[in-house]
């Protein structure tokens, strides 16, 4: 890892745990049996420890990505790895290739939250952030004292981080209302997982506040789900497509590089993730550790932001393949 930067790079499991994810690729001739999927992921994280990174995300949603981190962990012992996982969202598509409506299904309970603590800790002790998935006001978990108590209770037991991540247009509505959730007169939330890149920066203010004071931002969608990548399909982005190539040409390295830095030198959050499908993604999306941007050129990215509204209305629209 690159020595002067703050912010390390971690490897989401979302892509490699289950055969189809919200994506825009074209190609979709990859071995989508579940052996092979191991195999990938085995090689990824493999590859991904040799290289340095050292946080790893996943959730039960993520098809078979908690069994395979853990087996993993469980392999090598890397004494210096750190994970985070998630409750709330149950996978349901049952590895069914092309299985018509949604993947995962949420349930922000007690019963839910019982129900998959009893798997996640078993990563316990390299667990170290366990995360509502996506925090919603819709899911009235900011106001359920009974699932806030128990979130409570995991923290006093085990000094997890406990954390929100969030998704949509009120993302930072959702954050500062988690903000000011306490229980027996202790802030509840010290983590937050949060979209931000070149074209979501709705968010950039109340992380930075977060981030001063101490709390941990870790940066989801990054890419934005492969949109930073030059697409006819995405005309509105053309100018944000010119200074990703002037960018990529100068520093030689791909669009994903130059938005994986973007996140790094903008906001300096504690991790940023790559959601690397495989290997090569993996080496692509770590040369972001290579390099940093000018003011000015950081500037010109900041400029490319839209209006969130938009943004989470298109992928809303993207499709799981
Ligand atoms: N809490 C939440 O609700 C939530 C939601 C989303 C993500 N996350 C976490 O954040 C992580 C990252 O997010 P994400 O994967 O959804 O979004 P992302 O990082 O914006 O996009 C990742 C996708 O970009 C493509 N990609 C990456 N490097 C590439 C390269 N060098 N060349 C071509 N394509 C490349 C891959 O698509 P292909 O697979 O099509 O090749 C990959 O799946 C996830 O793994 C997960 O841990 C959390």
């Amino acid at each position: 890892m690159k020595k002067n930067s703050k912010t390390q790079i971690g490897l989401g499991l979302a892509a490699l745990g289950r055969p189809e994810y919200i994506n825009i690729r074209t190609d979709n001739s990859i071995d989508k049996s579940e052996e092979a999927f191991k195999k990938n992921t085995f090689s990824v994280l493999n590859e991904a420890y040799k290289l340095g990174v050292r946080y790893f995300d996943t959730a039960p949603s993520y098809g078979k990505g908690e069994a395979f981190l853990q087996e993993w962990n469980d392999v090598n012992s890397h004494s210096d790895v750190v994970l985070g996982t998630k409750w709330g969202y149950t996978y349901v598509a049952n590895w069914e290739l092309g299985f018509e409506g949604k993947h995962e299904v949420k349930e922000h309970s007690l019963k839910k939250l019982v129900e998959q603590w009893q798997v996640s800790k078993q990563m316990l002790p390299k667990l170290k952030y366990y995360q509502v998935h996506s925090e919603t006001f819709e899911s009235g978990i900011l106001e359920n004292e009974t699932v806030l108590n128990q979130l409570s209770q995991i923290k006093k037991e085990t000094g997890l981080h406990i954390g929100i991540t969030t998704s949509g247009s009120n993302q930072k509505e959702v954050i500062v209302a988690a903000l000011k959730v306490s229980v027996e007169n202790e802030l509840l939330f010290d983590s937050f997982q949060v979209t931000y890149n070149i074209f979501e920066q709705s968010t950039f203010s109340i992380l930075k506040a977060i981030l001063k004071q101490g709390k941990k931002v870790i940066i989801k969608e990054a890419l934005a789900n492969g949109r930073v990548f030059q697409n006819e399909n995405f005309q509105h982005y053309s100018e944000a497509y010119k200074i990703l190539n002037q960018l990529s040409k100068k520093y030689e390295v791909g669009f994903d590089a130059i938005a994986l830095r973007f996140v790094m030198d903008s906001l300096q959050p504690t991790y940023v993730l790559s959601g690397a499908s495989n290997k090569l993604q993996l080496t692509q999306n770590l040369k972001a550790l290579n390099f940093s941007f000018t003011l000015e050129e950081l500037e010109l990215l900041k400029a490319s932001q839209v209006n969130p509204e938009l943004y989470w209305t298109e992928r809303g629209f993207l499709l799981w393949n």
